[in-house]
């Protein structure tokens, strides 16, 4: 891999933590620059350089842009749905202003060149197909956080076309992993089923039975946001951002999946303000156009992402 600097902005949240991992793997330690408003404990952080930058700050970023001269940019910092719902205000302003911030240094400083920005599921709502999902259909969002990322997606497409900045996006589900935790999404129960199943036997899920949602596990969101970035320019032909699906269940098929290695596991509902989010999101995406146009392919099902949660977990937690 060639020289090239790259800037994580988000860095310390559920995925920049495990990107930063896998980028300085790829580029090396001093080439990827890991930033976020707080430098979480995680030992990650230590291997390279970090910076404080909060999004919102247009000098900070500067600073930091003329400092490391990054061709290219992931754009990880945002409010996700739950916690956006609580201060709509404030999760307009960073998820739009952050992001306008980002291309706007893109445009004007001439330093990066690739900008890396996720939207998410939620950009879709109540009136979309929910099974079968298309990458073009009714997309009428219903939070606040929806809103904002089917805006992003015409900003990052509007950059692209108006002044050439090369943006890439992918439509993430509920992300899954054991190396960090999530932060206030809709899909987070499915990461803290795995802890509660080892640490008690038992969940309770604050989405109800039958709440079926699109899932990823992680190593295959790494993949995927490593893959459509480096892919070459004319392959990526949908410049809003990419339908990207791994698996699909609901809350009584995970419970049924770790019970299969845990037997006494129970779930129990208590659904809350989530169900309402959840309701209105799609179950199941079609990301036909991810795999022929720039060969996507997860490597995970429920079953096979289960035995590595559990036993990842049961080394975390010193029970093998
Ligand atoms: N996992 C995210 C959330 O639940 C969806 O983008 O908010």
């Amino acid at each position: 891999m060639s020289k090239e600097t790259v800037l994580v902005i988000g860095s310390c949240g559920q995925l920049g933590t495990e990107l930063v991992e896998a980028l300085r793997s790829i580029y090396g330690d001093a080439f990827v620059i890991a930033s976020d408003v707080q430098k979480s404990s995680n030992p990650v952080f230590d291997a390279g350089p970090f910076e404080s930058l909060d999004i919102l700050d247009q000098e900070g970023l500067s600073i930091v842009l003329q400092k490391y001269k990054p061709s290219h940019v992931y754009h990880l910092a945002a409010l996700l749905s739950a916690t956006s719902e609580k201060n709509p205000d404030f999760a307009w302003k960073l998820n739009m202003d952050g992001l306008f911030n980002i291309l706007n240094a893109a445009r004007d400083s001439g330093i990066i060149k690739k900008v890396y920005w996720p939207s998410s599921i939620a950009a879709f709502g109540p009136n979309t197909e929910r099974f079968g999902t298309p990458q073009y259909g009714t997309m009428d969002p219903s939070t606040i956080y929806g809103i904002s990322k089917l805006a992003g997606e015409l900003y990052v497409q509007y950059y692209f076309n108006r002044w050439g900045i090369d943006t890439r996006s992918l439509r993430y589900p509920g992300l899954i992993g054991y190396k960090s935790a999530p932060g206030g999404g809709t899909t987070d129960y499915a990461v803290s089923i795995y802890h509660d199943a080892l640490k008690s036997g038992e969940h309770t899920c604050f989405l109800a039975e039958g709440t079926t949602l699109p899932m990823l596990y992680m190593p295959d969101a790494l993949k995927a946001t490593l893959e459509i970035m480096h892919a070459p320019a004319e392959n990526i032909k949908i410049r809003t951002s990419y339908n990207l699906a791994g698996m699909s269940f609901a809350p009584e098929e995970i419970a049924a999946s770790i019970a299969k290695h845990i037997p006494a596991f129970s779930i129990h509902y208590e659904p809350d303000y989530r169900q309402a989010i959840a309701n209105s999101w799609p179950a199941v995406i079609d990301d036909s156009r991810a795999q022929s146009d720039w060969g996507w392919k997860p490597d995970y099902d429920l079953d096979k992402m289960t035995a590595d949660m559990l036993l990842n977990l049961r080394k975390h937690y010193k029970l093998a």
